[in-house]
């Protein structure tokens, strides 16, 4: 009876807090039921994604595609049975992959299919053709982006480290510096963003004697400085105060508590030749290669970067190309929708320069945006890509369900977060095994689809294996939809021998 007075009272007391307040408008004029709006606003895209989409509906990652490295992660049955649900001849732009009569035959004497984490080592030596001291040719073609502990939890930043030591695969720490969950055993690219954050001055530019002691004291195998991000291109990361916890704070050297906005542009340079310097001056003092990241806008830039590594031989060890629909922890809402090309028109823009200048075979490109699934895994290195990065698709794989809660710090599944509650319910050992599970069934599946096109190894495929559909039942060869010679998509004779056996 008591509880049932204190129930009408709690609700009389909202009612007139509902009647008096003015914020909110429609309180004001449905008191007591206007909150049912709210809550229905905030449960909406769960409710959404299980009950009422199909399953290509939904973005960034439809049912489908979240259904498949959920089942890839669990090592669940991932297969499909009664045929394809797509509109296969119906929709424009969707990939046809030309698998070959006689596919791939692996050699007889047993050399082959070994390995039980379907390694694909990467067709080109990172570091080679500038002969850094510490080139190397990484295990994987496939890594994990950059996302940094800060925008993700310590228990997803442990759960994808050891992940990726487990599957053989490379983390990009992204640009919050390295923190001791970096350290569970998984090969790392130190991302340098233009907070230069884990190696800074007090002054906010380079620290390089701070960065060689960082390099020196964890296995960090390549550096990325990164210009841009597809999802917030010409805007400085931003890490809501929620998310800055001490822990956090110390490792980037910022106050606690308070939202850490990094500047739009690199204090060390604002030119081609500025940031070749410094990419050259960070592979000199380290020995280590150093990679550029940066989403597509402008083409200026890389007309004069491809001219200007083509009259000098010096510049960046690899290009990462991000895609405007890549992913970001927080980002204004008209950068991620109206800002940088996709991915698939952004690449060939770039590609084409340094096709143009010959120096499409030594530079190494990555590529990245929504490309975790192996069809578009396997037509990005069909483009040019020696490797391909993926970020969301890691999260979904330790458990992210798409809430989009990133920005708020209150991600119900304990990755986005710092609330050490929801945080909590991540296990970070669990995590790490669907991890590697997620990442060795998209490789494998690579190779599947590399063999059944004749080739050992996907780095092998031009773009002559592709077509894309057009809206009038027919397609055109993907070389014409990109732009981009086929002869450019392969390596060389001599190269491509050396590759095929690269697979094991
Ligand atoms: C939560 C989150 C944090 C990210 N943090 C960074 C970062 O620190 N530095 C960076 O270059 N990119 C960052 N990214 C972008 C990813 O590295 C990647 O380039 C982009 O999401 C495209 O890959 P995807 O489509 O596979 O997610 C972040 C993305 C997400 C989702």
């Amino acid at each position: 009876m008591m509880w049932l007075a204190l129930f009408g009272l709690g609700v009389v007391a909202l009612a007139v807090y509902d009647l008096t307040q003015r914020k909110h408008a429609i309180l004001r004029n449905f008191p007591i039921v206007g909150h049912f709006r709210y809550w229905l606003e905030a449960i909406g895209p769960e409710l959404r994604q299980y009950i009422v989409t199909n399953n290509n509906d939904e973005r960034p990652f439809s049912r489908d595609q979240r259904a498949w490295v959920y089942a890839s992660a669990k090592r669940e049955n991932n297969l499909r049975g009664f045929g394809t649900d797509e509109r296969m001849e119906q929709e424009p732009n969707s990939i046809i992959i030309k698998h070959a009569v006689f596919p791939w035959r692996p050699p007889a004497n047993g050399a082959h299919g070994g390995d039980a984490r379907h390694l694909i080592p990467c067709a080109k030596v990172v570091g080679g053709w500038r002969k850094r001291p510490k080139a190397y040719r990484p295990d994987s073609v496939i890594y994990v982006s950059a996302m940094s502990f800060g925008s993700l939890s310590k228990a997803a930043t442990e759960a994808i480290n050891r992940g990726c030591a487990l599957s053989g695969t490379q983390h990009n720490t992204g640009e919050g510096g390295i923190s001791p969950y970096h350290d569970c055993g998984g090969d790392l690219i130190y991302q340098l963003g233009t907070g230069y954050f884990g190696a800074r001055t007090a002054e906010g530019g380079l620290d390089m004697a701070l960065l060689k002691q960082k390099v020196a004291t964890h296995k960090v195998r390549a550096i990325e400085v990164k210009l841009s991000q597809g999802a917030k291109p010409g805007k400085g990361g931003v890490l809501p105060g929620e998310k800055v916890t001490a822990e956090v704070a110390a490792i980037r050297g910022i106050p606690q508590g308070v939202t850490c906005e990094s500047p739009s542009f690199h204090r060390e340079f604002s030119d081609v030749a500025g940031l070749v310097d410094f990419v050259e001056r960070i592979a000199e003092a380290t020995g280590l290669p150093v990679g550029i990241k940066s989403a597509v806008g402008e083409q200026r830039f890389w007309v004069d970067l491809a001219d200007h590594m083509a009259a000098t031989g010096r510049g960046p060890d690899y290009i990462h190309v991000d895609g405007g629909e890549g992913g970001t922890g927080a980002a204004p809402l008209v950068f991620s929708d109206h800002v940088a090309l996709p991915f698939k028109m952004a690449f060939p823009r770039v590609f084409r320069e340094f096709v143009r200048v010959g120096l499409h075979r030594d530079v190494v490109f990555v590529g990245a945006g929504r490309l975790g699934f192996p069809e578009e895994a396997l037509l990005a290195m069909g483009m040019g890509c020696d490797m391909v990065a993926i970020a969301r698709e890691a999260m979904l794989a330790i458990g992210c369900i798409q809430a989009q809660r990133c920005h708020t710090g209150h991600c119900p599944t304990g990755v986005a977060t710092q609330m050490p509650w929801l945080v909590r319910g991540l296990d970070p050992t669990l995590k790490a095994a669907r991890l590697a599970n997620y990442l060795i069934t998209l490789r494998k599946e690579i190779l599947d689809l590399s063999h059944a096109c004749g080739h050992a190894h996907p780095g092998l495929l031009g773009l002559d294996c592709f077509e894309i559909t057009n809206d009038q039942l027919g397609s055109r060869p993907a070389s014409e939809v990109f732009g981009i010679p086929v002869a450019a998509t392969v390596p060389d004779a001599q190269t491509a021998d050396a590759v095929s056996c690269l697979v094991h």
